[in-house]
């Protein structure tokens, strides 16, 4: 069994899918890993690091692709390399099968099996697999950091012999696994946390680290059995509105995190809620690719709207790529070892297993 990865687009995604750390467990599994000539060189990771731990480095990506029994990528490779895939050679990846509809399709047509870890279902048994939670809680961490960096006051309360400074005042919109890590965070530089969601369960997660709960009358019933949330009514809007725009006015920096699954983020801080806000204050949305939280916020651009500075990243982890390679690379060999039949030596696609039958794109 050979286990394959190739770049990808740098220019887009700085992450890769095998890091030298995750080599001993699939060579515990009896596999063997193959990479091209230059594969994490921008990320600090040496052709030399994983011939260390046995990987064979390739001349080129087309070698790596057919040598390879299953390969392993971020994102979907470009049409060069899709076309070189062969029947029966599986590849998984965050491979968007909504916006890769013709690409998947054709890929299935050739008896291309294929997996998309975003599609994972959020149980108990994945969470070693589950990439959406260790990218998402790299990201809560990044945001906070970034946001305090465009704040141009110092975060936690200090008492010097010239005076007091106060501490900072942080809201975080969407206490998931993003928000909460941004709460986590917040609350060990100092600042004053505050945090409001759609999910009343979130409340006493917050509070468990520290953060105060801001709750909208009316929350009830609005998470799904899955855990995640619905969207809101318009009368919910209109509270979550009133709510915040009165807390806005003493907050300092706000980290936007709110997501509906398949669907466009939901805008919570519209202009007039921003109007109320100081100078000064800094808004950092998470959810900028989706569409924003804010309806300031414009990707990869730092706005100044009357002193308020707000931004949101494309893809923020491309900040932290190493963390978060290592962890994507975690998981990814997690989801491989529940795919892979140790005695037969090769992939096993049961898909009465819940798993692999969510991810698998069809
Ligand atoms: P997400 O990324 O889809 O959304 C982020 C947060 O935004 C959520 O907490 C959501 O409730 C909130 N939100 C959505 N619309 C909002 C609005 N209009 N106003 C305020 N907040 C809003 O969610 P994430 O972080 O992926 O977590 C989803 C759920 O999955 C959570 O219940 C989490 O605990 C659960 N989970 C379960 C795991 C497991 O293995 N059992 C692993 C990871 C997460």
């Amino acid at each position: 069994m050979i286990i394959g990865s190739v770049s990808e687009d740098k220019s887009t995604e700085k992450r890769v899918a095998i890091t030298p750390e995750i080599i001993k467990k699939y060579k515990s599994l009896g596999m063997s890993i193959c990479i091209n000539q230059g594969y994490a060189k921008h990320i600090g990771l040496s052709d030399n690091d994983y011939k260390q731990e046995g990987v064979e480095i390739l001349k080129n990506e087309n070698e790596v692709i057919s040598k390879s029994n299953l390969i392993v990528q971020l994102g979907i490779p470009n049409d060069q390399i899709l076309s070189s895939i062969k029947s029966d050679q599986t590849i998984i990846g965050v491979l968007n099968p909504y916006a890769n509809q013709a690409k998947i399709e054709n890929l299935n047509k050739r008896n291309i099996n294929c997996f998309s870890l975003e599609l994972l279902p959020r149980i108990t048994r994945a969470q070693s697999m589950d990439i959406l939670s260790s990218q998402a809680n790299l990201a809560g961490y990044k945001a906070v950091i970034d946001s305090f960096s465009l704040f141009e006051k110092a975060i936690p309360m200090m008492m010097t012999a010239a005076g007091t400074i106060s501490a900072a005042k942080v809201l975080v919109v969407g206490a998931g696994v993003a928000g909460l890590q941004a709460i986590a965070t917040a609350k060990r530089m100092g600042a004053i946390v505050y945090a409001t969601d759609v999910r009343v369960a979130s409340k006493e997660q917050v509070e468990s680290l520290g953060g105060k709960f801001l709750i909208v009358e009316g929350s009830e019933n609005l998470e799904t059995e899955g855990g995640y949330a619905k969207e809101t009514s318009s009368d919910f809007k209109i509270k979550q509105e009133e709510l915040l725009k009165e807390t806005l006015k003493k907050i300092d920096i706000v980290i936007c995190t709110a997501l509906i699954p398949g669907k466009k983020a939901p805008l919570i801080i519209k202009k007039d809620m921003i109007d109320v806000m100081q100078n000064g204050s800094v808004i950092y949305d998470l959810a900028a690719l989706q569409g924003g939280n804010s309806e300031m916020t414009k990707v990869d651009e730092l706005v100044d709207y009357n002193g308020v500075k707000i931004f949101g990243d494309k893809n923020i982890l491309n900040k932290l790529p190493v963390s978060s390679s290592n962890l994507y690379a975690k998981n990814m060999f997690n989801f491989v070892s529940n795919l892979y039949d140790t005695k037969a030596k090769k992939i096993s696609i049961n898909l009465e297993d819940e798993i692999i039958e969510k991810t698998k794109v069809k």
